[in-house]
């Protein structure tokens, strides 16, 4: 029982530093719309370049968005027994250098799976298993670990990236199901 806490526990702090890449990657439904990235722009083939599903407002507007609702979880795992007994970590000295680029990372990496969607003849909001649920990871651990090398590295142990490429698939899932049921999402994927 207490070896399962302890792998629980482990689990939970590996999804807890993505958080600023979950929550970047959730806000365009909310936030987004307006001008698509590509401007109506279509690609050689015909097809749109990425869709009226890439949006301006929320490639801009989530990721600092994210930043900000990062601050409280920073003070959490500074302040509170979450992190000082129980691990949650926090994103380093600074914060919000690597949430910002964790955020525009995940929606670069969203934005690029589009184009690979459509050059696939993928139409938007067609399902792509596991792409749909990996893209955003991608961009979000590559963007962090370029920006802030060491802090990557000191928290983003190998242990805890394989929690988060094996869990994130379900729990994006998950989160868009209940985003449909609320109505905020066209599709249940
Ligand atoms: N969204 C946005 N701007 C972005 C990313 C997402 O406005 N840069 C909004 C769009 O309303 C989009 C929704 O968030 O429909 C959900 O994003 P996602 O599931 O990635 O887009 P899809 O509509 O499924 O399009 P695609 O097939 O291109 O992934
Ligand atoms: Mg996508």
């Amino acid at each position: 029982m207490a070896v399962a806490g302890e792998l629980a526990l482990i689990a939970l702090s590996a999804l807890w530093l993505m958080l600023p890449a979950y929550l970047s990657n959730m806000l365009p439904v909310i936030v987004g719309g307006g001008p698509p990235i590509d401007m109506g722009k279509k690609w050689r083939d015909g097809k749109r370049m990425l869709g009226d599903g890439k949006t301006w407002r929320g490639l801009l507007l989530a990721p600092l968005l994210a930043v900000l609702l990062t601050w409280p979880l920073q003070w959490v795992a500074l302040h509170t027994r979450w992190g000082l007994e129980w691990g949650f970590p926090a994103w380093g000295d600074q914060w919000f250098v690597l949430a910002y680029a964790m955020g525009l990372g995940a929606l670069t990496g969203d934005a690029m799976e589009s184009f690979v969607k459509r050059r696939t003849g993928r139409d938007r909001g067609e399902k792509w298993f596991p792409w749909d649920q990996l893209d955003f990871i991608i961009g979000a651990l590559l963007f962090g670990f370029l920006t802030r090398p060491a802090t990557f590295f000191a928290l983003f142990t190998p242990e805890r990236l394989l929690v988060i490429v094996l869990l994130t698939p379900a729990l994006h899932l998950l989160v868009n199901l209940i985003g449909y049921k609320l109505g905020l999402k066209k599709e249940p994927w």
